[in-house]
């Protein structure tokens, strides 16, 4: 960070008033939309909240993101007592920002954080921290069509203890990653034999660090193996489709869209859900059922599979050419489905078509 932003950052939070826009524009050398990539360049400032048993949470307050610790011996580090939520702030043609379904994000961040034993974030807390972080990076918000601001809204045990308990202090943040438009990838998925992601009871459906670190490992075993990511099988039988690297499965069969069922093993992805409600109203069937691989590799020789996509906030779709293991192997044929529906979510998202208001709230 330059000097200038510095200064421009430290007048900001002397101010304390959330309405003031800190920054005219990105740093000079801050990169164009296309070139952000995801995950690489990270916004300066995090909305913070604290949580202690007496006060529960503190008012937010908007802080530096290097001000922003969490100490070694903390239960997040020790214990992975952590869980977050990822959600994207659009541009509309207008100008106006917004953010796509906080509703639901905060919802699945108050499920996750009672899976864990964490305080919860009530829906008023997590809405107005994220838009408190959308505003204050308004000027790095990528113009219309063009990207995002991804938001990483995080709930972390910070207390500094080293014994396995819950933790007295937490802390809530909202980190901002501007992020480009993503574009369609497609990609190849080897279908994990021996690992598994999360079994019934477990974490599975809880966005939490524990799941990611599960399935680390299967990623980098698909990429020695030539495969762009993972296919995660369910943990009993290792037979059945269960996500697609971090993102949730649809697959084509007699020309209805299926996805595995929300079990509690996989994550309730707030992209599934839009996509379910969108591919409805474009006409085509979409069930929830379990799919084995071995079956899918029987329909495709009978000419009844057609195309797959993996789906998540931060990839959007992803379009899936195959799903292949030591066991059974699937070729799937996208008939220009894919690079549709990847175009209907973008419209949802970004405000261009006026269907869905209700998705979107004003920033
Ligand atoms: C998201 O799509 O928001 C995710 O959480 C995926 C992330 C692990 C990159």
């Amino acid at each position: 960070m330059d000097i200038e932003s510095a200064h421009r950052i430290q007048a900001f939070i002397e101010r304390r008033d959330h309405w003031f826009a800190p920054f005219s524009a990105p740093p000079s050398d801050w990169p164009a939309p296309e070139q952000l990539s995801f995950g690489r360049y990270l916004a300066p400032l995090v909305v913070r909240a604290r949580w202690s048993p007496a006060a529960g949470w503190s008012s937010r307050q908007i802080v530096p993101r290097g001000d922003v610790q969490v100490s070694v011996a903390s239960g997040t580090v020790q214990y992975g007592l952590s869980v977050f939520e990822g959600l994207k702030a659009y541009r509309a043609a207008d100008g106006s920002a917004h953010l796509f379904r906080p509703h639901e994000h905060a919802v699945r961040l108050r499920t996750s954080a009672a899976r864990l034993g964490l305080p919860e974030v009530d829906e008023d807390l997590f809405i107005e921290a994220c838009r408190d972080a959308v505003r204050v990076h308004e000027a790095f918000l990528p113009p219309h069509g063009r990207g995002a601001l991804y938001l990483r809204p995080t709930i972390a045990a910070s207390e500094e203890a080293l014994g396995y308990r819950a933790a007295i202090e937490h802390q809530f943040s909202v980190t901002v990653m501007p992020c480009c438009d993503p574009p369609l990838k497609t990609v190849m998925l080897w279908a994990e034999p021996e690992l598994t992601r999360a079994s019934a009871g477990g974490l599975g459906a809880a966005k939490t660090g524990g799941n990611y670190a599960a399935g680390l490992l299967g990623q980098m075993r698909a990429r020695e193996r030539g495969f762009d990511d993972v296919a995660w099988l369910d943990a009993a039988t290792h037979s059945r489709l269960a996500e697609a690297g971090t993102m949730n499965l649809f697959v084509e069969v007699d020309r209805t869209w299926i996805t595995p069922p929300l079990d509690g093993t996989i994550l309730a992805g707030v992209t599934r859900d839009t996509l379910i409600t969108l591919l409805r109203e474009d006409g085509l069937r979409v069930e929830e059922a379990d799919l084995a691989l071995e079956e899918l590799a029987r329909f495709e020789r009978a000419g009844r599979v057609g195309g797959s996509f993996g789906c998540g906030t931060a990839a959007r779709l992803v379009r899936i050419s195959a799903i292949r293991g030591p066991r059974a192997g699937v070729q799937f044929r996208d008939g220009g489905h894919v690079l549709r529906f990847s175009r209907l979510l973008k419209q949802a998202q970004e405000g261009s078509s006026d269907s869905h208001d209700q998705w979107r709230l004003r920033v």
